[in-house]
This record gives structure tokens, C-alpha cells and sequence, in this order.
């Protein structure tokens, strides 16, 4: 499964540890985030995040700022996509198995590099449930 990664000036450092992180886990990462620590926008790297999970059905992104709270409002603007920051790594078990989230959000200075890396893992080895939580999705779709 192909992960894409994307982020703004404040999650470089962050995103540079789970790229090793995730190919380590066997998967293959795409990365379409800043590298320079030079102020950018988030909402432009979310675009960017967005649209690569849209032209690859199957796959899931990581999607980082400082606290992840601006990046995950701009991935929850576009048709399709579902967001879900996270904290720990319970709620990232649980935004997949019920929401069925395609974008995992992060906020890097909130959240430790090791804690970090337990969210990453949880989100992407757990499948959506489907059943009663596909008729919420279709919902939120609609
Ligand atoms: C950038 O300084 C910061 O505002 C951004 O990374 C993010 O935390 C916004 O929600």
C-alpha cells in the first residue's frame, strides 16, 4: 500500500523520522511536503496530501502541521477525503475501524516522535469495519 506524507514547515523533522518509520513497516511512502523549515501555508500541503490519496484509491496519508488542527480542517474541505487527528493511539485504531479515515493527522509540536510513530503504526494495520459505519460514511458523502 502506497502512504503519502505531506506537511508545513513545522512538521519537517517529524515527517523526516516517519518517512524511515513507515518504510521500515514495508510500505511505500510518497512524500509531498515541505522540506525546508521556511514559513508555507498548510492548507497548501493538504491539497497536496488530498490529492494524491484521491488518485490512489487504496492508499492512506499522513498529514502533519504544528499542532494538527489547521491541516485537518483544510483535509476535511474536500470531497472524500476523512481526517482524523489524533493524539494517541486508540482514536487512531477507531478512526479507521469506524471512520474509515484516509488522512491521519498530526500535530508536531504536540505529539513525541515515539508516541508518534505508535499512532502511524495502529492507523495503518488497522482496517475499516464497514457495516452500520458505511451507512455514516455514505452520509457524510452525501
Ligand atoms: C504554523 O506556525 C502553524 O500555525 C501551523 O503549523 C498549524 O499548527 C496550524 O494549525
Amino acid at each position: 500500500m502506497k502512504v503519502i506524507i505531506g506537511n508545513d514547515h513545522s512538521g519537517v523533522e517529524m515527517k523526516n523520522e516517519l518517512v524511515k518509520f513507515i518504510t521500515s513497516l514495508g510500505f511505500e511512502v510518497c512524500n509531498v511536503g515541505t522540506d525546508d523549515t521556511k514559513s508555507v501555508d498548510y492548507p497548501v500541503f493538504a491539497k497536496k496530501v488530498c490529492s494524491k490519496v484521491l488518485e490512489n484509491k487504496d492508499a492512506l496519508a499522513v498529514a502533519i502541521c504544528g499542532t494538527g488542527i489547521g491541516i485537518s480542517i483544510a483535509c476535511n474541505k474536500v470531497k472524500g477525503i476523512r481526517a482524523g487527528l489524533c493524539h494517541e493511539s486508540f482514536s487512531a485504531m477507531m478512526t479507521r475501524k469506524h471512520n474509515n479515515a484516509n488522512v491521519l493527522c498530526l500535530g508536531a509540536r504536540v505529539t513525541g516522535i515515539e508516541l508518534a510513530k505508535d499512532i502511524v503504526k495502529t492507523f495503518l494495520n488497522t482496517e475499516f469495519e464497514g457495516g452500520r459505519h458505511q451507512r455514516r460514511i455514505d452520509m457524510l458523502e452525501d
